[in-house]
């Protein structure tokens, strides 16, 4: 039998959920030159080729300003729409039947285009994506770090008006210099309203802005946390309290969080009894979806199946499911592996 054949076919199959995705990172150079057309806007390459060389970063800055810059074609409902559309439709056919999903009010909000029109499109397509393929999903907004808190809280109050279909509030773009404790106040705000929390902390950043995500920001889960690994005492914290990380190892070779892929520490993090979960981050600009993202770490880290099973099951345990949705997932799990065993 072709093990690596085999691998890929079992993480294929393997019932997934995805916990951290920015979806104006799913958007793909030849939906983002679709939707400059429709809506007259320049794109500075001139081909879907000229954009894709441009996806080489030194770290996540240099990411940053060329994914600011492709999120300037949406203008539309129909344009988020279309874009968590094309998520949705990778997502089903990776056999991901839950996702929760990230995105960016300010960075649409600061170019004039309204937080009502953002989340309009991206819920009707949400809402579809359950109905056609049992996709479930929750939706949590991210503040912008390196813009100013009033701005974030100004977004707290937008988003309000969509209680119902905010299930947590996060934290990205910019870390080094943007530490945690600067949204304090914003994060006690949406705590108060009765929103979850999440934060973007580690991937640049030190390992203290992950203990400021979690005693000041008092986050579900960690985005990224590689350098908790850095603080011995903060890996027994995580490993005590089961606060997840959601880690995304594509993306932490593109930005040289880490040198290679061999270097991953995500082993070591489940060896030291993490609750840890694969995702895809930003797909479009990193190079996989979250299936490549287990089959590139499986073949670096040589993992089993058994770990491979567990990181699906992490991925619903950290979920923000309800524990009855989690167990009827984690038994359909087991029932997968159990099938695949008897091939
Ligand atoms: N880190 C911080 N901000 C982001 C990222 C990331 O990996 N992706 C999109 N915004
Ligand atoms: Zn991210």
């Amino acid at each position: 039998m072709n093990v690596n054949k085999s691998l890929g076919e079992f993480i294929k199959g393997i019932p997934k959920a995805e916990l951290h995705l920015h979806i104006e990172g799913t958007l793909e150079p030849e939906l983002m030159f679709e939707l400059a057309k429709r809506n007259n806007i320049k794109i500075r390459q001139n081909s879907i080729q000229e954009l894709r060389d441009a996806y080489h970063f030194n770290n996540l800055q240099e990411f940053l300003d060329i994914y600011y810059e492709g999120a300037s074609v949406l203008i539309t409902e129909q344009d988020f729409y279309d874009m968590t559309w094309a998520y949705i439709e990778k997502a089903h056919s990776q056999n991901v039947l839950h996702a929760e999903i990230f995105f960016d009010p300010q960075t649409h909000t600061n170019r004039g285009i309204s937080f009502d029109t953002v989340i309009n499109g991206i819920h009707r397509t949400l809402d579809d994506a359950e109905a056609k393929f049992g996709i479930t999903s929750k939706l949590i907004p991210c503040f912008l770090r390196d813009v100013d808190p009033k701005s974030a809280m100004e977004t707290l109050n937008q988003a309000c008006a969509y209680k119902n279909w905010i299930t947590a509030f996060g934290l990205d773009s910019a870390e080094v210099g943007n530490p945690p404790s600067k949204f304090k106040e914003v994060f006690k705000s949406a705590l108060d309203k009765g929103f979850l929390t999440v934060a973007h902390a580690g991937e640049e950043g030190p390992a203290e802005y992950v203990w400021e995500a979690i005693n000041l920001l008092k986050v579900s889960r960690i985005d990224h946390g590689n350098h908790s690994m850095d603080d011995e005492t903060l890996v027994k914290h995580l490993s005590k309290t089961q606060i997840p990380l959601t880690v995304c190892p594509l993306s932490n070779l593109k930005l040289k969080v880490v040198k290679s892929l061999e270097d991953h520490p995500l082993k070591k993090m489940m060896k030291s009894g993490l609750l840890v979960t694969l995702n895809s981050d930003d797909p479009a600009y990193f190079g996989g979806y979250v299936n490549e993202n287990y089959l590139v770490l499986a073949e670096s880290l040589a993992l089993t199946i058994e770990e491979i099973s567990q990181l699906a099951k992490n991925s619903f345990l950290a979920s923000f499911l309800d524990e009855n949705e989690k167990e009827i997932i984690i038994k359909k799990i087991e029932e997968y592996n159990i099938s695949f065993h008897s091939k």
